[in-house]
């Protein structure tokens, strides 16, 4: 039974404690959160859980074998290291950390004192983005064209980083595990602050990959409609995964093919033996069996501590992501 405690129970942390509580395969000791308010909600509903608004309590107690973060971004690098140094495997929120740089030492550290270190990219753990993931290694959408995705909404506004580190993060971790982790071509951003002096609250971000891939992400707290959609088009096929929908993936057999005219030569190399056919058929709506990503991405965490499992969003992963942020 691995003994964990959880640092930072704000908007996102009572998910993660909720799962750690639940799970069979981990014991939650110990909880701290600067908020007095904060420290009070995890007692109302555990009160058996040691709460603190110390993380020295946290560090210093040897019996606490994995830490969780969910404090703020720019706190992650700093309580990472802390929990590292003090042999703690660390769970740590997206992104990792803020620059490379912090996340190589991150690396480094965990190398060092053979720890697990791990980012929390929850879509990796999504049955919708594994399902979709399966599609293109199967080599079912033929050659990855371009992907586009977009996650917008009249949202809930942060001051400490922008729309582009605070919703970006999820599509570049799924469009880069989708495409076995490439490093870009090329990356760049276009944005504008609106609301708040130097935070953009949208963001434009385009990737070129290898072998003529593209992808466009668009992220914004500041528009009319909630829409988590993911398009990938291929070779063959073509998906549409989207997050809010009770179909979370639909496959189109659509594309524009060569055909050969007839009586010539079926050669499809000279434009005047053949013509483009736009083919339209069936649209298929798979049934996927869907678990709850945070409880899925907990047991991961621990499978990797108890057996020695390679973590799937470790630091090699969330260095990519954090370097396609930073541009
Ligand atoms: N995976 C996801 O889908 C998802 C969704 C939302 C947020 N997040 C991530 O979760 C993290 C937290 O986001 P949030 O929206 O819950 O933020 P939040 O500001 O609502 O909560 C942060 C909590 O951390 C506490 N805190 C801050 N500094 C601390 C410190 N040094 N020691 C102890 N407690 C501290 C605060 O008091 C607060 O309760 C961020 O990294 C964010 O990117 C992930």
């Amino acid at each position: 039974m691995t003994k964990v405690a959880q640092i930072g129970v704000g908007y996102w942390g009572p998910n993660l404690l909720r799962n750690l509580v639940n799970s069979k395969e981990c014991e939650v000791k110990m909880v701290a959160d600067i908020s007095v308010e904060r420290q009070d909600y995890v007692k109302s509903l555990y009160p058996y859980i040691d709460v603190t608004s110390d993380i020295r309590k946290v560090m210093d107690d040897s019996s606490i074998d994995a830490v969780i973060i969910a404090t703020p971004v720019k706190t992650h690098f700093d309580l990472a290291m802390q929990a590292l140094d003090k042999r703690k495997h660390t769970l740590v929120e997206k992104p990792m950390a803020t620059t490379v740089a912090e996340v190589n030492k991150i690396a480094d550290l965990s190398k060092k004192n053979k720890l697990v270190a791990m980012v929390g990219h929850t879509f990796l753990y999504n049955a919708a983005v594994r399902y979709l993931k399966k599609l293109i290694d199967s080599g079912e959408l033929g050659d990855i064209r371009y992907i586009y995705a977009q996650r917008l909404n009249l949202g809930r506004i942060r001051s400490d980083v922008d729309a582009l580190w605070n919703l970006a993060p999820h599509d570049v971790s799924i469009i880069q595990y989708l495409l076995d982790d490439p490093i870009p071509i090329s990356v760049t951003r276009k944005g504008m602050d609106y609301v708040q002096d130097g935070i953009e609250d949208v963001v434009f971000l385009d990737i070129t990959y290898p072998n003529k891939i593209i992808a466009n992400i668009h992220v914004s707290w500041l528009d009319p409609n909630k829409v988590r959609r993911m398009t990938v088009v291929g070779s063959n096929k073509m998906v549409v995964y989207d997050d809010i929908s009770e179909n979370k993936i639909a496959i189109y057999d659509k594309g524009i093919d060569r055909m050969a005219i007839l009586g010539e030569n079926m050669d499809y190399d000279h434009k005047e033996f053949f013509k483009y056919n736009h083919r339209s058929g069936d649209v298929l709506l798979p049934k996927i069996d869907f678990k709850e990503p945070l409880k899925v991405e907990i047991s991961h965490f621990l499978d990797c501590i108890q057996n020695g499992t390679k973590c799937l969003t470790g630091p090699e992963h969330a260095r990519n992501v954090v370097e396609i942020l930073s541009v």
